[in-house]
């Protein structure tokens, strides 16, 4: 327990102070890039902002998860997700800085909420645990799919990015309901789309 915890302090830190560790090569690599003025870069580093949070969230929720899981054969996948979660992490921090852009300065406070909720869940039993992650993986793969639109149709490099977890994303989604999710009710859902809405339009900004 106290090895775990030293691990997952020690990740804690690399999350926060941006240096994750990809396992995999960015999608990004070798893909040109695309003839963007000021105002794309802007609006395009903004929304790699908004994920990258999203991926400090998704460590979190991670960590949380291997705290306090019970079923030991969960934890294999759970932790093989978790390690595609700091693939995207590094992923998007090293797109944002592409750009011209910073990521977030509520990352400790993105961070620490997502925590909080990850032990609540965690501490309801794994099927709930469980049934948060799939619910949080589905509503960032359709963000994800929003981003697609959004984004300058030139930025080929930031879409090769945002592609590619979007495909994990639903992996992991897939996961969660194998390994035995509850089935969330609705208001949780509406709930965790109104956080989910706030953080984004925060993290477009700051
Ligand atoms: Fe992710
Ligand atoms: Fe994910």
């Amino acid at each position: 327990m106290i090895d775990a915890l030293v691990l997952e302090f020690d990740r804690a830190l690399r999350v926060l102070a941006g240096t994750p560790r990809a396992a995999r090569p960015s999608p990004a690599a070798g893909v040109a890039e695309g003839e963007l003025d000021g105002a794309a870069r802007a609006h395009a580093a903004a929304l790699m902002r908004v994920n990258h949070v999203g991926e400090v969230c998704a460590q979190a929720l991670y960590q949380g998860q291997a705290l306090t899981a019970r079923d030991q054969a969960a934890r294999g996948s759970l932790a093989r997700a978790a390690r595609e979660e700091e693939d995207h992490l590094a992923w998007s921090g090293d797109r944002i800085r592409e750009l011209g852009g910073r990521p977030s300065l509520l990352n400790p406070l993105w961070y620490a909420g997502s925590l909080a909720m990850g032990v609540a869940a965690g501490a309801l039993g794994d099927r709930w645990n469980l049934a948060f992650l799939a619910e949080t993986e589905r509503q960032v793969e359709a963000h994800l799919a929003g981003h697609l639109e959004s984004l300058p149709p030139d930025d080929r490099r930031t879409r090769a990015v945002v592609e590619a977890m979007r495909a994990d994303e639903a992996k992991h989604r897939d996961t969660a309901i194998a390994l035995g999710a509850a089935e969330f009710p609705e208001p949780a859902r509406r709930a965790m789309r109104f956080a989910a809405k706030v953080m984004t339009t925060v993290a477009y900004r700051l």
